[in-house]
């Protein structure tokens, strides 16, 4: 049972204030927790509870902190931890937004997961374990990020991700082996050219490219140099939050000034798709246009995964309604983007019961935090997305995969290209 329910200020990977927040049980076992937030968030996500004024530009978390403490911890005591869908609606009704803004997201999402690392420790086991119980788990395929972009590198170039995948790859740890020979030939080439400019917000290199399509040239030429075949062994996954530079249909490039409709911006990806190892596509439209999401599922989603971040927000019906509009083919799971674990996981189980791939996700910005990691191994996800392979924030997520595909032992099984959520 839950005795005592502690908030406190923390510092995120972009030196923001966000929310800890500590869980301890009747029997002395402890759970904690950070809220991770992001810069390009949907519309519909659950909303982080930030002070305003004048201190660190507005972004403080006093008020959520508080709530922790106060609101939420009365509300939750004395309920058992390990009935985390109780506690969750518990804090919902509490909360009584559809978004979350009262108490806060950030509130919410630190304290549910707290809750969960509390129920895990009380049953002695590794957070993994204590999810997956008996079932078989997939130690899941990674998507590693090698140049940043879009709103976490000052809109530099348009695309927010470019990312690899090692689809070719037997293990976990084997597929992280090739993404640093591929992340050092990268920067190895830049540095070269003379562009190397340091690190966007979750890592990868800053993208001083003359266009998106010389990221996409440059990512295809470090595969090459670290000595990979793409598609097969590597592969290109992107990410382009569209929704950062398009609404109604209307969609304004950064690069090169130039304004498409719906139909042009479904070309330009679908041109990338034709002209590079791209296995995998995030937001190619923008959250609003879920006829866009149709259209380009149905052109390109039989040889490319087509993810929806901004435009499902972790949310089962969304999930639901994407799958039968044919709109999708793969969901990223955020937790803080739906506010509770209970409902990252009913967003989980909507996208498996539609076929879809499912992707745990980090936040651009992130903490040492690493439940996720055992989020997506102990829910079984397939696919893991933490950002670049640099910056101690995300390198914590991708070591905690090892140290898990270690304990695994001989049972672990590398998810690999099975899991991207199309079927060529
Ligand atoms: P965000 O971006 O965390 O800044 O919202 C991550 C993503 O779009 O996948
Ligand atoms: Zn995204």
């Amino acid at each position: 049972r839950i005795e005592s329910v502690r908030g406190r200020r923390v510092w995120d990977s972009r030196g923001r204030p966000t929310v800890e927040a500590e869980v301890r049980l009747a029997g002395g076992a402890l759970g904690r927790a950070i809220a991770p937030a992001g810069a390009s968030t949907g519309s519909g996500e659950a909303v982080d509870r930030r002070d305003g004024g004048a201190a660190f530009g507005g972004l403080d978390v006093t008020g959520a902190v508080a709530a922790v403490s106060g609101e939420i911890a009365a509300a939750i005591r004395w309920l058992d931890a390990a009935d985390q869908q109780t506690v969750d609606e518990r804090m919902i009704v509490v909360d009584g937004t559809a978004n979350k803004a009262r108490l806060g997201g950030n509130a919410i999402v630190a304290t549910s997961m707290a809750v969960l690392h509390a129920a895990a420790a009380a049953a002695g086991q590794p957070l993994w374990r204590h999810l997956a119980g008996d079932r078989p788990v997939r130690v899941p395929l990674p998507e590693i990020q090698i140049f940043g972009g879009g709103a976490h590198a000052a809109r530099r170039v348009d695309v927010q991700d470019f990312m690899v995948m090692c689809p070719g790859a037997g293990s976990f740890g084997e597929a992280l082996d090739w993404t640093a020979e591929i992340y050092r030939a990268a920067g190895l080439a830049m540095k070269q050219a003379g562009t190397l400019q340091g690190v966007a917000d979750e890592g990868g290199f800053w993208p001083a490219f003359a266009s998106n399509e010389a990221a996409l040239e440059a990512l295809v030429a470090a595969i090459a140099d670290a000595g990979f075949r793409a598609p097969d062994e590597v592969a290109i996954s992107l990410d382009i939050a569209a929704s950062e530079f398009g609404r109604g249909g209307a969609y304004r490039l950064a690069l090169d000034d130039r304004a498409l409709d719906t139909a042009g911006m479904i070309d330009l990806v679908g041109g990338w798709i034709e002209a590079y190892p791209i296995l995998s596509v995030e937001d190619p439209v923008a959250e609003d246009d879920a006829a866009g999401f149709a259209a380009f599922t149905a052109r390109y989603g039989g040889r490319c995964q087509v993810i929806g971040d901004d435009f499902l927000v972790t949310n089962a019906a969304r999930v639901a309604d994407a799958a039968a509009a044919g709109a999708a083919t793969a969901v990223l799971l955020k937790p803080n983007q739906a506010g509770t674990v209970t409902e990252t996981k009913a967003a989980l189980d909507a996208g498996k019961a539609a076929g879809f791939g499912t992707i745990v996700s980090a936040r651009s910005g992130e903490t040492e935090d690493v439940t996720i990691a055992h989020l997506a191994v102990g829910w079984d996800a397939g696919q893991f997305k933490v950002g670049s392979f640099s910056r101690s924030e995300r390198m914590a997520k991708w070591n905690e995969m090892l140290r898990i595909e270690e304990a695994l032992g001989s049972a672990a099984s590398f998810a690999g290209r099975a899991a991207l959520g199309f079927r060529p």
